[in-house]
């Protein structure tokens, strides 16, 4: 129902038209219930001129402004999942975070889910990560919180376990981390195997979204690196994303759970009455002497229905692989080489923010 100014009480703002919720949904592009939880959780979110019995009213001028300031406000988060470990998901986040800070002027943050705790090594050094997980300081504590018996005081400390300009490489200017733990497996398991009774008032996959959702929006970009499984810890990660990557090595194993993945996340997306977009397929390790990386690159550009493919792949080359380690770099160019390995990432990541913005 769409009410013009003389429908009711004079709006004075120029004959602006009045909207209901159904409108602005419209406006913005996005389902009734996304308006709702915009309504309930954002306080910039402009108050009704009137409450109807079919609902509350809105100037559209002010919602318009309001949609407006949100999208040049909001951080793009996106989480990095495959199935298969070893495919250069948490090379590729890395990657991606510096490439957005040094090259693209991105404020970033970066979510590491994995309890193998590499992205947060690469980030920030295995000596910093050991004092980290020794106090306390990681995304792992958050999720025991959740676990201890009622009563018991929550220890997660966002302030502090928040780790600010993290990366080795000195042209890297905002890259923060919230790191990851080992001790994230046990607390997997942990979470999966509680009664559901416990989590009447506690979602076990809204434990991330409660406490990261203040800091979401000082970023530009948010990567979430995700384990390789579709467990509780990952599905925490989803829920706070807009869309996915899903970086693979060009081979048969490899991209076998691709189309698993597409559909097990649109599921839970559905379950939330969001959507949770397919940003892209990120080839990894590309040998391009293999007949089998051809192959399978050309299959998967051919196929209609899975994610786009980044038109850069990711050479395999000694260097990325030396990436990994935590050593003083001034320049991207350094830390990644020479050989074409600093461009391919560049121009990976300049598709990426292409692919993420088209989306938004
Ligand atoms: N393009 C590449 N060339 C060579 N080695 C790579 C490349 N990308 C990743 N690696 C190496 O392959 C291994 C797995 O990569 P990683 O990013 O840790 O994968 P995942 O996070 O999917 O387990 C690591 O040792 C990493 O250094
Ligand atoms: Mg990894």
């Amino acid at each position: 129902m769409t009410f013009t100014g003389g429908a009711l009480p004079d709006t004075s703002e120029s004959g602006d038209q009045l909207v209901g919720l159904f409108e602005v949904a419209e406006m913005a592009g996005v389902s009734r219930t996304v308006v709702a939880n915009w309504r309930t959780r954002d306080k910039r979110f402009p108050a009704p001129i009137a409450d109807l019995r079919s609902g509350p009213v809105f100037r559209a001028s002010q919602i318009r402004r309001y949609l407006k300031r949100r999208k040049s406000h909001m951080a793009h988060v996106i989480a990095t999942i495959n199935l298969k470990g070893g495919v250069g998901k948490t090379t590729t986040t890395a990657a991606l975070a510096e490439f957005l800070s040094a090259e693209f002027n991105k404020r970033v943050l970066v979510i590491d889910l994995d309890p193998q705790t590499n992205l947060t090594t690469v980030l920030v050094g295995e000596q910093k990560w050991e004092s980290l997980n020794d106090s306390g300081y990681t995304l792992a504590t958050l999720f025991q919180d959740a676990l201890r018996p009622e009563g018991e005081s929550p220890k997660f400390n966002l302030g502090k376990t928040l780790q600010q300009n993290v990366s080795s490489v000195d042209a890297v200017r905002k890259v923060d981390l919230l790191p990851s733990s080992l001790d994230l497996i046990d607390v997997q398991d942990r979470l999966a195997s509680m009664s559901s009774g416990r989590f009447y008032s506690n979602n076990p996959t809204d434990l991330l979204r409660k406490a990261v959702r203040k800091i979401l929006d000082d970023y530009d970009y948010v990567l979430v690196d995700c384990p390789p499984n579709l467990g509780i810890v990952t599905l925490n990660g989803l829920r706070i994303s807009d869309g996915y990557i899903i970086p693979t090595i060009p081979d048969v194993l490899s991209t076998y759970g691709i189309p698993q993945i597409q559909q097990r996340v649109r599921a839970f997306a559905d379950s939330l009455g969001e959507t949770i977009t397919e940003i892209g397929i990120v080839v990894t390790k590309y040998r391009a002497a293999s007949a089998v990386h051809r192959n399978t690159v050309a299959r998967l550009e051919d196929d209609e229905e899975l994610p786009v493919v980044l038109p850069t792949y990711i050479p395999e080359r000694d260097n990325i692989a030396g990436s990994a380690e935590f050593v003083g770099r001034s320049t991207l160019r350094q830390k990644y080489g020479y050989q074409g390995e600093y461009k391919a990432f560049r121009s990976m990541t300049e598709e990426f923010i292409e692919l993420v913005e088209e989306n938004a």
